[in-house]
């Protein structure tokens, strides 16, 4: 009886191996009994697809479609302002100030720097950021004399001098720290007006 079962071990084991490689590739998935959605009739990627007329599986993208962080030709900056795509970190530097993940420095070229321009810097900035950064920028604004802990920002500070002009945008765009963002009450060429303003008081400073 022993030798029964060895010699029946054997020969399964050679059966098996004799038969289990089929030396050929099974293309059909293999019968399950619990599919569980496995197999679906989809297109992957870089895949080609029988639906589609050509067989192509990956699509063109639809004509007019505009990648996130871009506008389109011709839209003026300030309709842009007002929708999220003002968040967007694209590379669209004018309604950024960012090139991809860093700030830019200088102003976009679709900014006209005159003087009609910083004049609207002047009156925007004595607007929205003069009650706490003071008009002439020392951070000396009225709330200072309320609230003096923390202290206001001092823009005329080297610091900020140095800080590249698509830091400042992006910052009244967004805000910082205790500072809220502005961006709802300022259009995005208020806002590189309000920076161009702030560059010139720093000169005027001379510091
Ligand atoms: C309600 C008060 C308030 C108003 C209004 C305000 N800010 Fe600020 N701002 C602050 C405070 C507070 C800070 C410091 C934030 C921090 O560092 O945590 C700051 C920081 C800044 C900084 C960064 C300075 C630094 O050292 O990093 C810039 C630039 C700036 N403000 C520009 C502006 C401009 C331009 C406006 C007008 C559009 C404006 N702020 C309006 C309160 C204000």
């Amino acid at each position: 009886m022993r030798w029964f079962f060895l010699i029946l071990a054997i020969a399964t084991v050679a059966l098996v191996c004799a038969l289990g490689p089929r030396g050929q590739k099974f293309s059909s998935p293999p019968f399950m009994l619990f599919p569980d959605m496995d197999n679906q009739y989809k297109v992957k990627a870089q895949k080609p697809s029988p639906f589609f007329e050509n067989g192509q599986g990956a699509r063109t993208p639809v004509e007019g479609t505009v990648p996130l962080g871009y506008t389109y030709p011709g839209e003026s900056a300030d309709s842009v302002a007002r929708t999220s795509r003002d968040y967007s970190r694209g590379s669209d530097y004018l309604n950024t100030g960012l090139f991809g993940d860093f700030y830019g420095k200088g102003f976009p070229e679709e900014i006209k720097m005159d003087e009609a321009f910083l004049e609207r810097g002047k009156q925007r900035y004595q607007i929205t950021c003069t009650p706490c950064h003071g008009e002439a920028g020392n951070g000396a604004g009225i709330v200072s004399k309320y609230w003096a802990i923390p202290p206001t920002a001092n823009l005329i500070d080297p610091r900020v001098k140095e800080m590249p002009e698509g830091q400042i945008f992006w910052t009244i765009t967004h805000g910082k720290g205790l500072m809220g963002p502005y961006n709802g009450v300022t259009s995005v060429n208020d806002r590189w007006a309000i920076t161009a303003y702030l560059r010139a008081l720093q000169a005027a400073a001379g510091k």
